[in-house]
């Protein structure tokens, strides 16, 4: 099968990272993850990614100052070198611009720890548990100009309980995103292997 060149972005420890590169180990998983970016040098994933063999370059955001469109330019430049299709925003922390967003639109996902449209933004589980909701989860959506607003690909919902901490809830999310990205990341490619490269 042709597999999906494809480039994950994460800022931090990487969980969701480490899940699609464990996926991808199977022979029928669509995408090949062949760089894995961070705008943070010290993103603890980085180093989990080299050790899989798979290329991490970080691109230090601060080196570009308030200049982010020039930031996401030299990003997108090195995709471009290395045939990358495809991005995977993995707790990719920062807001992109709309400039980098039009150049992958249709061709770049997030995952989101909550269930979209509820809770965009920051903070999810502490607001979730504010908000007294009886289910939260995570959801995979494409990226489009509007923070965490994009089309919704797939979600996974788990119970809140009474006695939650924001952390215990963050947890038990956590535990879905892992199996809900490589999902997400199958159903959104499998339309592309089949020449479908703007599918949205
Ligand atoms: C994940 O929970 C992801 O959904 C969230 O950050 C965490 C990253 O963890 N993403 C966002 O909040 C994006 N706005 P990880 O680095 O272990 O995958």
């Amino acid at each position: 099968m042709t597999k999906t060149k494809a480039a994950i972005f994460i800022s931090g420890r990487g969980s969701n990272m480490m899940a699609l590169v464990e996926a991808a180990k199977v022979p029928d998983f669509p995408a090949d993850f062949v760089v894995v970016v961070s705008n943070d040098p010290a993103a603890k994933g980085l180093e989990w990614a080299q050790s899989q063999g798979i290329e991490a370059l970080a691109v230090d955001h601060k080196a570009y100052g308030k200049d982010r469109e020039a930031h996401e330019r030299a990003i997108d430049a090195a995709l471009r070198e290395r045939g990358v299709e495809f991005i995977c925003l993995a707790g990719y922390m920062r807001i992109l611009t709309p400039w980098l967003v039009e150049q992958w639109q249709g061709r770049m996902i997030n995952i989101h720890p909550a269930l979209l449209p509820d809770f965009k933004g920051l903070h999810t589980h502490e607001r979730a548990l504010e908000a007294e909701v009886k289910e939260h989860g995570a959801t995979v959506h494409w990226v489009t100009p509007g923070v965490d607003e994009g089309e919704i690909i797939a979600q996974a919902r788990v119970p809140v309980f009474a006695d939650d901490s924001a952390e215990k809830l963050a947890a038990r999310v956590l535990i879905e995103e892992h199996r809900l990205y490589p999902a997400a990341v199958r159903k959104v490619l499998a339309n592309y292997s089949s020449g479908n490269k703007s599918a949205s």
